[in-house]
């Protein structure tokens, strides 16, 4: 699958916005993946208090170069054998792109309009696919 240029369009010209309240999205995330779906909380337990701001930086990175994916195989590489490790699911990936999206909106207000949030919501799927293959190979090696 290939993401849509227009994906690629909007997601790059809000790039900057997303990058520049990153770390507001994402703690807002974790607060709202833990409320809706407290089991998750588990696979978090040994995580550092700055998750967040790793993801966050992986957000920032993903939509900065959504167009040249291949500068992020060594990031994404370090992701799946993190994964791999806490034994992520491919199930959590909706509930984790739900809570993003969800917090996306509540950050950025207004500014995030539908066509934003939907083009974000395909980003975001398009490298949780990739995630997920990967993670498949690994757990069958
Ligand atoms: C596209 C989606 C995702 C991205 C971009 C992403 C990104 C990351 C990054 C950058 C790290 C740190 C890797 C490292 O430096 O070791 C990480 C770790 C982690 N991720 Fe994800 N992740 C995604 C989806 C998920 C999902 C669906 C889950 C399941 C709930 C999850 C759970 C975790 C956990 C538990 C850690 C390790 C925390 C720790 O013990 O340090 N991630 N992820």
């Amino acid at each position: 699958m290939r993401l849509s240029e227009k994906t690629i369009e909007i997601v790059k010209a809000t790039a900057g916005v997303v990058a520049k309240n990153s770390e507001a999205i994402t703690t807002q995330m974790y607060e709202i993946l833990f409320t809706t779906h407290p089991e998750v909380k588990e696979l978090f337990k040994d995580a550092e208090p700055d998750q967040h701001k790793k993801l966050a930086a992986a957000v920032s990175a993903y939509a900065a170069n959504i167009d040249n994916l291949g500068v992020l195989n060594t990031a994404i590489a370090r992701m799946v054998s993190t994964h791999v490790r806490v034994k992520v699911q491919p199930e959590h990936y909706p509930i984790v792109g739900v809570s993003l999206l969800e917090a996306i909106k509540k950050v950025l207000g207004d500014a995030a309009s539908p066509e934003i949030v939907e083009a974000w919501k395909e980003a975001y799927f398009f490298l949780a696919d990739v995630l997920i293959a990967k993670e498949k190979e690994a757990y069958a090696a």
